[in-house]
């Protein structure tokens, strides 16, 4: 484990680590903690809003400890998303966590948490999973958009909550949902859709070609695409920026 005060951000430290180390150094996973990110990222190079209420985490997964089919190592990001839902009920249940494909984390309709996962080639690949978790975020100096639609899960639960306490109890998720995911991909990616925020709704999907698509949700599939009903048929999308449509 690295623990890093103030880091620009913990995704973008453990990469260079990863292309510094000369192979077979890191073997083993490893988790980079930041008590601040001065520039923490989320997808499509968005800026993730964090301070010191917030988790934010890499955990770096040397490839030999995933899947063989490397086709597979993309649903990791899911499979975090669910070990994040998992811990997050077990802190201040009885609420339900929901995953709203591909990368974050609804409690009350509110984002608390998001995946970025990336994979590093090189002498040390690895995927890195990073994960920000809005424990006690204090978004009262936030964007008003943000303030909208994400929230922290101290104000959801109304108690004063510990994100140190959060990210033990989410290594913890992590490992067995991971174990789970090695023995049998198809029932993790079921696990994960069975907490799909989407699924029933009318929703519209950019792709990463720019292409839209609108169409009813049927939930996440074995294989962590996101099954849509469309006038056209049925598709299964890979990667997409996904949003609900009122
Ligand atoms: C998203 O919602 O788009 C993903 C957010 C991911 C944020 C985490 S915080 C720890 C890690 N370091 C980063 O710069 N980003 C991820």
């Amino acid at each position: 484990m690295h623990w890093l005060d103030i880091i620009h951000s913990t995704n973008d430290w453990a990469s260079a680590r990863l292309r510094s180390v000369d192979h077979p150094a890191l073997r083993e996973p490893e988790l980079v903690v930041a008590g601040e990110q001065s520039a923490g990222r989320g997808r499509l190079g968005r800026p993730w809003h964090s301070d010191r209420g917030t988790l934010t985490a890499t955990f770096v997964l040397p490839t030999d400890h995933l899947q063989p089919d490397p086709q597979l190592w993309p649903q990791v990001a899911l499979v975090a998303g669910l070990a994040v839902c998992q811990a997050i009920e077990e802190m201040i249940g009885p609420i339900r966590a929901s995953l709203k494909w591909p990368n974050d984390v609804l409690v009350d309709h509110r984002k608390v948490a998001g995946v970025l996962s990336e994979y590093i080639s090189g002498s040390n690949p690895a995927v890195l999973v990073g994960i920000g978790v809005n424990v006690a975020t204090d978004f009262q100096n936030a964007p008003a958009e943000l303030q909208q639609r994400a929230g922290s899960l101290s104000a959801i639960s109304r108690r004063p909550l510990d994100r140190w306490h959060y990210l033990h109890l989410l290594c913890g998720h992590f490992a067995d949902c991971l174990t789970q995911w090695r023995q049998s991909p198809i029932e993790a990616m079921r696990a994960c859709g069975r907490r799909c925020a989407l699924t029933g709704h009318q929703i519209q999907a950019v792709t990463g070609g720019g292409e839209i698509l609108q169409g009813v949700c049927q939930g996440i599939d074995d294989f962590g695409q996101l099954h849509l009903q469309t006038d056209r048929g049925e598709q299964r999308i890979r990667s997409a920026e996904v949003s609900r449509v009122r």
